[in-house]
């Protein structure tokens, strides 16, 4: 199968995309994770390159395999932790016209980092935690660039408060991103496979795009709303 040519519809754009998941160090060998394989991410780097787009992408713990997807073209900044990321991702914005933060950012991290190995003391410990600084979020009301277009994921499963929409929708309207990209997750779909459902809301928490396909075929959708949204 040859996939279809895509116009270079986003040439003389310049894009940043956020990807893979932050560690927050406890000690020097252990961290607070999460399971985000990057992909996601890479395939929406990978994509609006060859849509002609020049391609920051801020990549947080992602694997050479996965990263060796990225393709030509994209400029790589390997980070770890929240703080890193936030910083990498504000640098690179302060001259691009769209923002995607496709990582999964740490909600907490440890108050404190030991600077030696944490030992087994018998007694099982309580970790302190504190909250991150909202990047995304942090991205739309301390804009680094005016006019920029803001686009954040959520992955959301349903709970007794909810549906996965009904959570969406309000995170949605929450973040205030022009766009948030909502993908199911639970049940083994989302993290690590190669294939993604989503759905894309506006600020309003209105749906104006749907995708279920492999994780390349999601990214051009993406970067289709956010065309339309720009050219509106
Ligand atoms: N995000 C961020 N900085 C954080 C946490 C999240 O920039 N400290 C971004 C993610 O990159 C993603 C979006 O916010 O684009 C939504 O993340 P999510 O974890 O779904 O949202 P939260 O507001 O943290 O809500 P939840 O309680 O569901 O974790
Ligand atoms: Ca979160």
């Amino acid at each position: 199968l040859v996939a279809p040519a895509r116009a270079a519809d986003l040439a003389g754009t310049h894009v940043v995309v956020s990807a893979g998941g932050t560690r927050e160090p406890l000690d020097p060998v252990r961290f607070l994770g999460n399971r985000s394989s990057g992909r996601q991410g890479v395939a929406l780097a990978r994509a609006a390159a060859e849509r002609g787009a020049r391609v920051t992408l801020v990549a947080a713990n992602v694997t050479h395999d996965v990263l060796a997807r990225v393709g030509a073209g994209v400029t790589v900044v390997p980070v770890e932790t929240g703080d890193e990321l936030r910083a990498a991702v504000r640098a690179a914005a302060a001259e691009a016209d769209v923002v995607v933060m496709a990582a999964a950012v740490a909600d907490y991290r440890p108050a404190s980092v030991a600077d030696a190995k944490l030992k087994k003391t018998g007694d099982a410990p309580v970790v302190a935690l504190v909250e991150t600084t909202d990047i995304l979020r942090e991205l739309v009301t301390d804009p680094p660039r005016a006019g920029q277009t803001v686009v954040g994921f959520a992955a959301e499963t349903g709970d007794a408060e909810g549906s996965v929409l009904e959570h969406a929708r309000a995170k949605a309207v929450r973040k205030g991103a022009d766009l948030l990209v909502v993908n199911p997750v639970g049940g083994g779909r989302g993290f690590g496979t190669t294939t993604n459902d989503v759905t894309v809301l506006d600020r309003a928490g209105d749906v104006v795009a749907t995708a279920a396909g492999t994780k390349d075929e999601v990214a051009h959708v993406v970067w289709d709303a956010v065309l339309t949204r720009r050219h509106l």
